[in-house]
């Protein structure tokens, strides 16, 4: 039995340099956050790109940033700024992102990003089947990397490989508009198992594969020459444990830290006052601007709420080289200002706004200080905090409102379910929310506690390896003849 080796563009920690020193700090985001539980547990490898680009890393630190990624379990790919500018900021962040969250707007086909973006994927293949034996098993992650599993494949036929989508897979009237579409599900068809966080995702992407690749395919199964591809959906956990735990010693150490006591003397100061709470990185599909539209909405038309409740909006920089996030801040940063303009009071501010990533122990105190979480993305593969608010409730108190857009709606049904673009249907559930008995927020939270303490992150690989490894045996006497 070999290693496994888990690859994806961020690795779970990011490397910066200030004075001479490297500092490595948590990467944000779902994959980075849910797949470094998995990977601390074992003995994986994660190879991946650092961060830092070719430009910004001196020769004499070369050593040191191999040794600062090896305490993490990580070896680097290394790319250039030009290969970021269209690889990463290029076809991945303005082609695939926009385009498989359904902002066919967004989208842009660049013949110069596609280029960029293959010579890429073949920089992380080369690499992979470098730092890998035949019987190691090899996990490649999301959109940024669609290309490797055929890359690798065609060097190391007998090495298993996996292949996790962490975002949505878009229905075929819009995969069928992108102009390397057959390259693309090639790409991915040199994987033994393709896995999606939902089984419209799955449904989507092998609609796209018999449609526009005419290949047969037997319920999940995806038939080649000399392979069975198997395509399934597992929805992806947290680490349950770290994140309830975290918040029991939270209720218990008595320690606060500033943001806590921020929090505390607004609950002395406004005693009865709601706290809601939403967290994203700042991405035009979680819905953040539509979000705060329709708090004002709901502060219109339940005036009686007004100074009774607050909204505590923690966006996280990210992608901020791509105009639509630049132009997505600009939004964001007026909205608020003109509603809390508008509305404070020498006793009330409205929204809280915070642009940046904070440390593991704030996210906690975030999450257990709020009466309510609200998110309401747009389209969202998996939506990870509306997993992570529930684990840390620890006295089972609290409301999620969550958009029905969200992968983790279809195993959330006891939350308030929305649709995002409805601002009347949102103001009333957040009226509900406000006025909910604690007995009903007790008996929804226990279902979704169970469920998510039963099929955590760590089930989650487990799962997906499994059916991997199952996958690659009845594979191997194909490809061997
Ligand atoms: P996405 O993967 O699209 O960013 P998810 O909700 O699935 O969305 O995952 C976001 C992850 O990033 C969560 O694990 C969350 O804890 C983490 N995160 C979000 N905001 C912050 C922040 N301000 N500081 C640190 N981590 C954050
Ligand atoms: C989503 C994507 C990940 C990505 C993360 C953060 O979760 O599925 O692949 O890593 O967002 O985005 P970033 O562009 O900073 O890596």
């Amino acid at each position: 039995m070999g290693k496994t080796i888990i690859i994806s563009n961020r690795l779970p920690v990011q490397l910066q340099i200030s004075n001479g020193t490297i500092d490595a700090i948590p990467s944000v985001g779902g994959l980075a956050t849910g797949m470094k539980s998995v990977h601390s547990g074992g003995e994986s490898l994660w190879v991946g790109w650092s961060g830092l680009t070719d430009e910004e890393t001196p020769a004499a630190l070369e050593n040191e940033i191999d040794v600062a990624l090896k305490k993490h379990g990580c070896a680097k790919i290394k790319l250039t700024e030009k290969e970021i500018e269209g690889f990463y900021f290029g076809f991945s962040n303005r082609t695939v992102w926009p385009l498989f969250h359904y902002f066919s707007e967004y989208t842009e086909f660049e013949l110069e990003f596609w280029n960029t973006y293959k010579a890429v994927n073949q920089k992380f293949a080369d690499a992979i089947i470098e730092k890998s034996h035949d019987n190691d098993t090899i996990w490649v992650h999301d959109y940024q990397l669609m290309l490797v599993p055929q890359m690798v494949r065609e060097k190391r036929p007998n090495t298993s490989i996996g292949f996790f989508l962490h975002i949505p897979f878009p229905s075929y009237e819009i995969f069928r508009t992108l102009p390397w579409r057959e390259e693309v599900l090639e790409g991915l068809l040199g994987s033994d198992l393709i896995g999606f966080h939902t089984y419209d995702y799955e449904r989507h992407f092998l609609s796209s594969v018999r449609r526009l690749l005419g290949l047969d395919v037997s319920f999940n199964d995806v038939y080649l020459e000399n392979r069975v591809i198997k395509v399934d959906s597992f929805p992806m956990g947290i680490d349950y444990k770290k994140f309830a735990s975290a918040a029991k010693k939270h209720d218990s150490n008595g320690k606060d830290s500033d943001l806590q006591i921020k929090l505390n003397s607004h609950k002395q100061s406004a005693p009865g006052t709601k706290l809601i709470l939403s967290i994203d990185r700042l991405d035009y599909s979680k819905g953040i601007a539509k979000r705060i539209n329709a708090f004002e909405y709901f502060l219109n038309k339940y005036p009686e709420y007004k100074e009774k409740v607050r909204l505590i909006i923690l966006a996280v920089p990210s992608r901020s080289n791509v105009p639509q996030y630049q132009l997505l801040k600009r939004e964001i940063d007026e909205l608020v200002g003109r509603i809390n303009g508008e509305l404070s009071t020498v006793n009330w501010t409205p929204i809280w706004y915070f642009y940046r990533s904070l440390p593991f122990e704030n996210l906690i105190d975030l999450y257990t200080s709020s009466d309510i979480a609200w998110l309401t993305p747009l389209r969202d593969g998996m939506n990870l905090v509306a997993k992570e608010y529930i684990a840390t409730r620890t006295d089972k108190t609290g409301v999620l409102i969550l958009s029905e857009m969200a992968g983790s709606a279809n195993e959330m049904n006891e939350a308030l379910l929305i649709n995002p673009n409805n601002f009347e249907e949102q103001a009333d559930t957040l009226k509900t929310a406000i006025t909910m008995p604690e007995e009903e927020q007790i008996s929804r939270n226990t279902f979704l506690q169970k469920r998510l303490e039963r099929y955590n992150v760590e089930v989650w690989a487990n799962e997906f390896m499994g059916a991997l490894n199952r996958k690659s045996e009845e594979n191997e006497p194909f490809i061997s003849q």
